[in-house]
């Protein structure tokens, strides 16, 4: 079972993720680490996928071999930024079936606002893993969670970069049955609701936008 909260602390996330923190890293460069980081996360957050076995024939012999069971797990993407991990965290689990909720930040009151919503079929059967890379407030992350069980899905992840205590908590407040995964628990807010240190708005470090 997970805890509430998992720090995955493994030195390449770690070095890949300070790379991306620097304020100098370039777009390209700060979405080729956002993948590759998503990918490592992902490995983590599957840890527990159910396995069953299947009978194959490898060149010498028969041998009942693991393989993955139970309905293709979801992949929901909180727009924008969420798309950063999505792709990478696809290429590893192609077969994965997508979602996409799509809610922007009201800068003034920090509260989330829905422009999309669109996910698989029968989210009941399936591990959702939710992406967003930053649990800041936790607003925007508990809107997103909302939504999702009201379409069904009983079974939640939410895997994000990095995550400020407050996001935390108030996740765990909402949705105490939605483990987090995160690369690193930052220090704070500060007062535009941004995660300190941080690394900034991620999606305009992502597609250079400002
Ligand atoms: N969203 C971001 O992109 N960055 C933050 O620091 C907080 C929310």
């Amino acid at each position: 079972m997970y805890d509430h909260l998992t720090i995955v602390d493994h030195p390449l996330v770690q070095h890949k993720l300070s790379l991306m923190r620097e304020k100098e890293t370039q777009s390209a460069v700060f979405r080729q680490l956002l993948r590759e980081i998503s990918q490592l996360l992902a490995y983590e957050v599957t840890r527990e996928l159910p396995m069953t076995t299947q009978e194959i024939d490898t060149p010498l012999q028969k041998m009942d071999a693991p393989v993955l069971a139970g309905k293709k797990l979801a992949l929901v993407s909180i727009l924008r930024a969420g798309n950063g991990l999505l792709d990478g965290i696809l290429e590893l689990i192609p077969l994965a079936r997508v979602g996409f909720v799509g809610l922007y930040r009201d800068e003034e009151t920090l509260e989330p606002v829905q422009y999309y919503f669109k996910v698989p079929e029968a989210l009941e059967d399936r591990l959702v893993i939710a992406v967003d890379p930053m649990l800041a407030t936790g607003n925007s992350s508990v809107a997103a969670i909302d939504l999702l069980k009201k379409a069904g899905a009983r079974n939640i992840r939410f895997l994000c970069l990095l995550a400020a205590p407050e996001g935390v908590a108030r996740m765990k407040e909402a949705h105490p049955d939605v483990p987090i995964i995160t690369a690193s628990l930052d220090e704070r807010l500060n007062e535009n609701g941004y995660i300190v240190p941080g690394l900034g708005d991620a999606g305009d470090r992502m597609f250079g936008t400002k």
